[in-house]
């Protein structure tokens, strides 16, 4: 399977990706850097902060500088000779990073402050998609505490309440009762996410499986990756609190071909064609999380990034032209990029976490892993840290993921969980059961 985008000289687009800059600590980060790092012509990938697996990636270098600092990073990629730079995270492209590079005359896959509104504002997104007729939930945008309780009042029935800022994937109640569609409302409005949460959202619930789907965008041109599903919540059987996501996996048979194509034509045309008409010109990705409802196909949710840990799922199904893709993303000629190889195979991905996540979480355990990476299996390292006595310790909630791919998903969640076998530090939790509606019982 190859998406359609038409062919030029690989060689030209190659030899232009000989650095590149990958900002962002996360598994996704590390993802991204070991996809790009093999791909042909690429020669090093620095990976701003990274983690402490970044070093142990093949053509990937750590650089000890922070998401936010955006003068620092524009700096170091002008002096590195970076010619991409792909960001990962949503934090720093709601905040301008990508504009700020891009005025520094650097190529940058991620959308600017303008098109990153699509994630960082639920009633800008909510707005964008009722002018551009794309499915979702029916919503009421809200400003104050009394507006919003009135609305509900009104509507008599329990609402999901959405802060409308970045909330770090906290900021969403699927309520279940008028009074907990109300305590949400309160507790938005009382600051618990701060200024997220001057405004918020309500919608109507939906319920039906979720699936996500990826479109690779220079602002005019799409290639959309395989449909991967997550799994949010921490238990197995889909229980307890929710998670940034406990592993994934790729393709999801929720969606075959002609889905794909509908999602294309219904969802993600028209929002560019949307983003258009508001002079936004987006150059990343577009992650629309979707839902198959009883009324049909609906967006949750658009994200301007990629998914964690739909990311490390995804990245080994992708061949050598990445780097040259998301260049041409960035540059505006995607349709001039050589047509990226997306392999057959099936992916599964498995994170784990720290003990007590997702609340407060044990740091410092010594992390142990064999050498559990094939060419067809992966560690990703996300909340890990690199001690001076070259130990690699756990920093963070989602520690690690172990990915692998195979031609059924039997195989492929086989092998992920015999390389996380592999895998000890003190504390470590996951799921046995990520896959499970794709796996043989
Ligand atoms: P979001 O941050 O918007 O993706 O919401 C987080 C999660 O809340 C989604 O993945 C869904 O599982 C759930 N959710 C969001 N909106 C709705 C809705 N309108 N109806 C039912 N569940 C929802
Ligand atoms: N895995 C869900 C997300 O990245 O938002």
């Amino acid at each position: 399977m190859t998406a359609s985008v038409r062919t030029t000289d690989p060689a030209s687009t190659e030899a232009s990706v000989r650095h590149l800059l990958v900002v962002g600590s996360g598994g996704r980060e590390n993802a991204l850097g070991w996809a790009l790092a093999r791909c042909p012509g690429v020669e090093r990938v620095w990976v701003a902060p990274g983690n402490g697996g970044t070093a142990q990636l093949e053509g990937c270098e750590p650089l000890a500088i922070g998401e936010s600092d955006q003068e620092g990073l524009l700096r170091a990629a002008l002096e590195l000779g970076v010619t991409l730079v792909v960001v990962g995270p949503e934090g720093p492209l709601a905040n301008g990073l990508a504009d700020r590079l891009r005025a520094g005359g650097l190529a940058v896959f991620g959308p600017g402050a303008d098109g990153a509104q699509l994630e960082a504002s639920k009633q800008w997104a909510k707005a964008l998609m009722q002018e551009a007729g794309v499915p979702s939930a029916g919503h009421w945008p809200a400003s104050s505490r009394s507006e919003a309780l009135a609305v509900l009042e009104a509507v008599g029935r329990p609402l999901v309440v959405k802060a409308d800022g970045l909330a770090a994937g906290k900021g969403v109640t699927v309520a279940e009762s008028l009074e907990e569609s109300r305590a949400a409302i309160e507790e938005i409005f009382a600051g618990r996410f701060g200024e997220a949460g001057d405004s918020l959202v309500l919608e109507e619930r939906l319920s039906g499986p979720e699936v996500s789907v990826f479109a690779l965008t220079d602002g005019q041109a799409m290639v959309l990756l395989p449909p991967a599903q997550d799994h949010k919540r921490i238990g197995e059987g889909d229980t307890g609190p929710n998670t940034g996501g406990m592993g994934a996996y790729a393709p999801a048979p929720l969606l075959d071909a002609a889905a794909l194509e509908r999602v294309r034509r219904e969802v993600l045309e028209p929002t560019l064609q949307a983003l258009r008409q508001r002079g936004i010109d987006y150059r990343g990705v577009i992650y629309a999380g979707l839902m198959l409802s009883e009324g049909g196909l609906k967006v949750i949710e658009f994200n301007c990034r990629f998914g964690d840990p739909e990311c490390q799922t995804l990245m080994p199904l992708l061949g050598g032209e990445l780097a040259a893709v998301l260049l041409a993303c960035a540059r505006g000629n995607l349709n001039q990029a050589p047509p990226l190889t997306i392999s057959a195979g099936c992916s599964a991905c498995v994170v784990a976490a720290a003990e007590g996540y997702p609340g407060d979480v044990r740091r410092g355990d010594v992390i142990h892993s064999q050498s559990l990476s094939t060419p067809q299996r992966q560690l990703f390292h996300a909340g890990s840290r690199l001690e001076e006595s070259g130990a690699c310790v756990t920093a963070g909630g989602r520690v690690l993921a172990v990915v692998a791919q195979a031609e059924d998903f039997d195989a492929a969640f086989a092998s992920a969980y015999a390389g996380l076998d592999q895998v000890h530090y003190e504390g470590i939790t996951f799921r046995r059961d990520i896959g499970h509606q794709v796996r043989r019982p």
